[in-house]
């Protein structure tokens, strides 16, 4: 693959050979070993358009990341966004430049607090957000991202829903069903602090711009914005209207790796950081496939369950 020329373009010159050099080895060891990378939205650019070979959103990443032939996959993106693709490829090497990169939204709920969900509400079906560990999801009856949480509460029968663990997630799709949402007081460290207030002085700095929100903020943010969307579908929206100029209410990489692609959009930048997309760096990503590690282990009985709450989120989408 060659090396994009509008990342070389948005690194500056002197930082540039130095990511070259990671770039080219990184290239080089993907073919020795034949493995392959996947990347998320909120991966910085070098890693984002420089080494990945599939790219997307959580539910695209899940998607693409059935049946992969390569024997070694790097999932750059947050542990469990490795771990499901762990669960989808259970034979394969799948690694991690940093097993710390955690989520707010996955540390915050226990596969305990499940089962206790599921005395309280007996029967009800429970709808787990992917940004979850694989305990969790081995305790769930489906799994939904951000980009198919509405159709897949749709998708089930009876009245009611448990869906977790983000309560603003929830909020967000409770106002878009008539079903009795039940939730969890989970949250996304990154998306929970932007503020209606922030939507409105963002306008007022900014006349005309358009602002997308990811659903994970708070409802009164959604509610402000001219669109809510999973990252996925903030660039479909992009791509579509095509806005003068435009403001991502969500991780800070996203519009850096967005604003490379459409050059005619002027992307306003606050934003907020994840420190944990964060860990994943270029030269951690050499690293782990050098010594083809750190790698996401998760027990064959966990992959078994969890697999069947992933499977019948695919389905729905089909
Ligand atoms: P998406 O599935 O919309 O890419 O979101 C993942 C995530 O972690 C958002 O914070
Ligand atoms: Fe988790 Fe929020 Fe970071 Fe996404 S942005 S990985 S939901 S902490």
């Amino acid at each position: 693959m060659a090396v994009p020329l509008l990342l070389k373009n948005h690194i500056p010159d002197v930082e540039w050979p130095i990511v070259q050099e990671d770039i080219d080895a990184i290239l080089q060891l993907k073919k020795n070993k034949n493995a392959i990378i996947l990347a998320h939205n909120y991966m910085t650019p070098d890693i984002f358009h420089g080494v990945s070979d599939i790219r997307g959103d959580s539910l695209a990443l899940a998607q693409q990341a059935v049946g992969l032939e390569a024997p070694i996959i790097v999932m750059c993106g947050v542990h469990f966004m490795a771990e499901t693709v762990k669960i989808l490829n259970p034979t394969k090497t799948v690694l991690i430049a940093d097993l710390q990169a955690g989520c707010s939204l996955a540390e915050g709920i226990t596969a305990a607090d499940v089962r206790a969900l599921k005395e309280k509400h007996p029967g009800v079906p429970v709808v787990t957000y992917v940004n979850t560990s694989a305990e969790v999801k081995a305790e769930s009856d489906i799994c939904c991202t951000s980009g198919n949480a509405l159709k897949i509460v749709e998708s089930l029968p009876g009245d009611e829903v448990i869906f977790i663990p983000d309560q603003y997630l929830a909020a967000n799709v409770a106002k878009l069903t008539r079903k009795k949402v039940h939730t969890w007081q989970g949250s996304c460290m990154v998306h929970e602090r932007f503020t209606a207030e922030d939507v409105t002085e963002l306008r007022k700095s900014y006349p005309g711009v358009k602002i997308l929100s990811h659903p994970e903020c708070p409802r009164p943010v959604a509610d402000s914005s001219d669109y809510t969307g999973s990252t996925a579908q903030m660039i479909q929206w992009i791509k579509t209207n095509k806005p003068e100029k435009v403001l991502l209410l969500t991780e800070c990489s996203m519009s850096d790796n967005v604003a490379l692609e459409n050059p005619e959009t002027q992307f306003v930048k606050p934003c907020n950081l994840c420190p944990h997309m964060k860990r994943i760096t270029l030269k951690k990503v050499r690293r782990c496939l050098e010594t083809l590690s750190p790698e996401v282990i998760v027990s064959p009985d966990i992959i078994a369950r969890a697999r069947l709450s992933i499977d019948r989120m695919l389905e729905v989408g089909r």
